[in-house]
Parts: structure tokens; C-alpha cells; sequence
């Protein structure tokens, strides 16, 4: 198994480009299914939930591969309507393969999708829609079987604005007969990447990053090249990690609109932020301020995959912190791994409060979630020796090169992988 070792004190300096977003790549990549030739994706992380969406792609006769810095994927031999739960990976982003293949095939049966242990993460509002659009769903104990003779535009009104099912609900209505409307939609950065994706591979969908979005179907879509956004989780991450290491850091390939959120904070916490154009700094003070309270919430709120790497930031800040998370119902597990290093965290259901202490020691930690493991790092800079942080495949999922990343920014930082006996 892999770990990563850090040893704190360093200060971050320098300038870095930040890798492409997971969370638009996914999405897109399976919207290449609706395009029965070739689309090409340039600045996608390399990463393992883009391998693991490759391998499902692959299983489905598509023709995937790596080259000058792209991932190009035919899709004219693709048949298979049916995804392996060898195939799944315990993703998330399993799910919204529906309404892609439902869209070209009319068929699908996927494993029921995994993903980080945040909480329960029902695909209710996924399958709603998809059964207002005229999908017949069935699901049994290994998954859930789809199919239609013909996708209907509708008009959907979310109960609640997922990301998931927006985009599910986008990739089934690029090719239905009539016009769909999605009320409440999610408004995240990553929708308009796959709608502007879509709409330059033919589709016709407007309102894309507001909460209302409209798509009319089309008959076929043809080949596009694009380029993948800036991951804004990681770039927030970087520059939440040189807020709390007295750093100097600016990230460039991420508009700051996207983390404005996250920027107000580190404001908060004492930070001096310069914005150029795509390119955007932090310099971090010699004490943090604590911030009373931070509430995640969907975008442009702040984002529930920055709040485990914000608790981290605060457990060294001068006074007492709340952060209260109201995305998901299990998401402050690392709490208990900070304390490990002497950060005093107490966790009451949905809010977490951290007391600013003096120093974090390092210690042998391990991550339980992707974004809890960069939480770890975080704290692994901030403190005095040397931390260990283990099940570091976590933090592969969503950070193309995080070690990498940080050594060039001055941190000492190394990952390790287990020797096999
Ligand atoms: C996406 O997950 C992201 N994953 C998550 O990022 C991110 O935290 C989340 O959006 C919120 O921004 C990908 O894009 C691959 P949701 P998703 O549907 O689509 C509930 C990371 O670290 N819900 O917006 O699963 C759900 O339980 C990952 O990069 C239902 O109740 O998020 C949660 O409480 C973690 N029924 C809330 O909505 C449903 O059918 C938000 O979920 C769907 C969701």
C-alpha cells in the first residue's frame, strides 16, 4: 500500500499549474459515448478514477488511448450496454454512465456506484429523472438494469441541486426527442465544462451554470476536441496549504470566480490574495486568524471538498473555529486523525468545532477519504516532525501528483510505496 511522509516547517514558494479538474473530466468522458466517432480531451488528470472510467469505456468496445497529451476515444465499436462491477471500482461516477449509455445505447446495467464514504450517497433523484424521461428502471441486489425505446425531453424539478444528476440528467437529454428543462439545477464550474463539451460535439443546451438548464435534443452528435478546466479543489487545496505555512504561492489554469468561496476564507484567516486574470496568489501570514463559521454548501457556496482540508488549516489558527457541512451527512471523519496529531476537534452531527492550539506533532495517520487525505498532508506541512500518512491511494484518486506538487514548492514530502514481501 501506498503512504506519503512529510516533514513540516517548510514555508511554500513558488508559482504552479494546476492539473485538470476530476470532477469535469468524469463527466465527460462519458459524454464521448454520445459521439459514435472520436472526441478528444487534452488537460485530463491523470488519475485513478480517469483510469478506472477508461477501463469502462474500453469494457464497452471503445477504442481509448493516450497520446500528445490527450485521451482520445473512439467510440464506433462500442456495443456493450453492461458495466462490471470489476469495471466500477467502488466510483461514484459509475452512475452517470446511464444517461450516456442510455442516450446511445437505450440499455444499460451499471453495479450500484461507490465512491468516497461521506455518506450514504442515494441516487434517488438520478432515477426519478430518469423514469420522467420515459426509462424503465429495475434494481435488483447487484445493480440497476435501464431501458428505453426512446428518451423524452421533460421538465424536471430537482429537490436538490446534485451535481450527479444534473449531469445524468444532461448526457440522457442531448439526444431525446423534445425539449428538457432542469429546474434547480446544479450551478458547479464542472456542468458548464461537459455543456460547452456537448454543445461543441453538437448538442443544443443553454442556461448551463445557472439553475436552469435546457437542453434540446438532437439527433447525433459528432467529433470535438476540448480541453478539460483547472481542478479548483486542487487548486484551493495548494493554496490553502501555503495559507497555514507562512507561504507564497500562485496557481494559474483556475478562474478565480471558481474559488471565490474558499479565497474569502483565507482573507478571513489573514492571507493577502493578488488576482491576475487565471492566475491567482496567496501569501499566508505568520498566524492565522480562526474564522467563526464556514458552511458548505453547493456552488457558489464553499465547497464540501475543501472543508476536511480548511479543518486542517484551522487547528493551528489563533482562537476557536465551527465549520458546519451540510452537503453530506458524514464527512468529518478525519477529525479523529487530526487529533492524533494534537489538533482538538469536537464533532456534534453536522458541526465541527476546532480549537486553535499551538503546534500540530506528526504522527502515523491514515486517510479514510479522498479529500481527508489531503487534509492530512495539509497538516502533515503544519507540523513539527514527521507525519506518515497512510492508505495514500485515496489521494491518488483525485491528485494527479500532490507529492510532486508540494516538493516543488519546498515541502518535504515523499510517497512511499509498501514493500512487497
Ligand atoms: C459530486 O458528487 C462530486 N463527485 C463530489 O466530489 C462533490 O463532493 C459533490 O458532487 C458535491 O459537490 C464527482 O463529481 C465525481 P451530489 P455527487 O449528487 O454528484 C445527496 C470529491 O471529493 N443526493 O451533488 O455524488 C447526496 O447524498 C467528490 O471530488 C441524494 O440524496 O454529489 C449528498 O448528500 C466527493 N440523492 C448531496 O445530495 C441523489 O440521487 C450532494 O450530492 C443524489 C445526491
Amino acid at each position: 500500500m501506498t503512504s506519503i511522509t512529510v516533514n513540516g516547517g517548510r514555508c511554500l514558494k513558488g508559482d504552479i499549474f494546476i492539473q485538470g479538474s476530476k470532477n469535469a473530466a468524469l463527466p465527460m468522458l462519458a459524454a464521448t459515448l454520445l459521439n459514435r466517432g472520436v472526441t478528444k480531451l487534452y488537460g485530463c488528470p491523470k488519475i485513478t478514477d480517469v483510469s478506472r472510467m477508461l477501463d469502462i469505456l474500453k469494457s464497452l468496445g471503445c477504442d481509448v488511448s493516450w497520446e500528445n497529451g490527450c485521451i482520445r476515444v473512439d467510440t464506433s465499436g462500442a456495443s456493450g450496454h453492461f458495466v462490471s462491477e470489476a469495471c466500477a471500482g467502488q466510483m461514484r461516477s459509475t452512475v452517470f454512465m446511464m444517461g450516456a449509455m442510455l442516450g446511445r445505447f437505450g440499455e444499460v446495467f451499471i453495479p450500484y456506484p461507490g465512491g468516497c464514504t461521506i455518506g450514504k450517497r442515494p441516487i434517488d433523484i438520478h432515477l426519478d429523472a430518469l423514469r420522467q424521461m420515459n426509462v424503465a428502471l429495475v434494481e435488483d441486489r447487484e445493480g440497476i438494469y435501464g431501458c428505453t425505446k426512446q428518451i423524452l425531453g421533460t421538465v424536471i424539478d430537482l429537490r436538490y441541486p446534485s451535481v450527479g444528476a444534473t449531469e445524468n440528467i444532461i448526457l440522457a437529454a442531448v439526444t431525446a426527442n423534445g425539449k428538457t428543462v432542469i429546474n434547480h439545477a446544479a450551478k458547479e464550474p464542472e456542468i458548464i465544462d461537459l455543456c460547452l463539451l456537448l454543445n461543441k460535439m453538437g448538442a443544443d443546451i443553454h442556461g448551463m451554470g445557472t439553475e436552469t438548464i435546457v437542453i434540446y435534443g438532437v439527433e447525433v452528435l459528432h467529433d470535438a476536441e476540448f480541453t478539460v478546466s483547472g481542478d479548483r479543489i486542487a487548486a484551493s487545496t495548494y493554496l490553502a496549504a501555503a495559507a497555514v505555512t507562512c507561504g507564497n504561492v500562485c496557481i494559474f489554469n483556475v478562474w478565480e470566480r471558481e474559488i471565490k468561496s474558499v479565497l474569502q476564507v483565507l482573507a478571513q484567516m489573514g492571507c493577502g490574495i493578488v488576482i491576475q486574470n487565471k492566475r491567482v496568489r496567496v501569501i499566508g501570514p505568520q498566524m492565522t486568524f480562526a474564522v467563526d463559521q464556514i458552511h458548505t454548501r453547493p456552488f457558489p457556496g464553499f465547497p464540501t471538498d475543501m472543508q476536511s482540508q480548511m479543518m486542517a488549516c484551522l487547528t493551528m489558527a489563533n482562537g476557536t473555529s465551527e465549520i458546519y457541512e451540510h452537503v453530506f451527512e458524514d464527512r468529518f471523519k478525519i477529525a479523529g486523525e487530526l487529533n492524533k496529531m494534537g489538533a482538538d476537534i469536537t464533532v456534534d452531527h453536522q458541526k465541527a468545532t476546532i480549537r486553535g492550539i499551538g503546534q500540530l506533532h506528526g504522527a502515523a495517520v491514515s486517510a479514510c477519504d479522498l479529500r481527508g487525505g489531503a487534509a492530512l498532508v495539509i497538516a502533515g506541512l503544519m507540523a513539527e516532525g514527521e507525519t506518515t500518512i497512510n492508505n495514500a491511494f485515496y489521494v491518488k484518486r483525485g491528485y494527479q501528483d500532490i507529492c510532486g506538487d508540494l516538493k516543488f514548492l519546498g515541502a518535504r514530502i515523499e510517497e512511499r510505496k509498501a514493500q512487497v514481501v
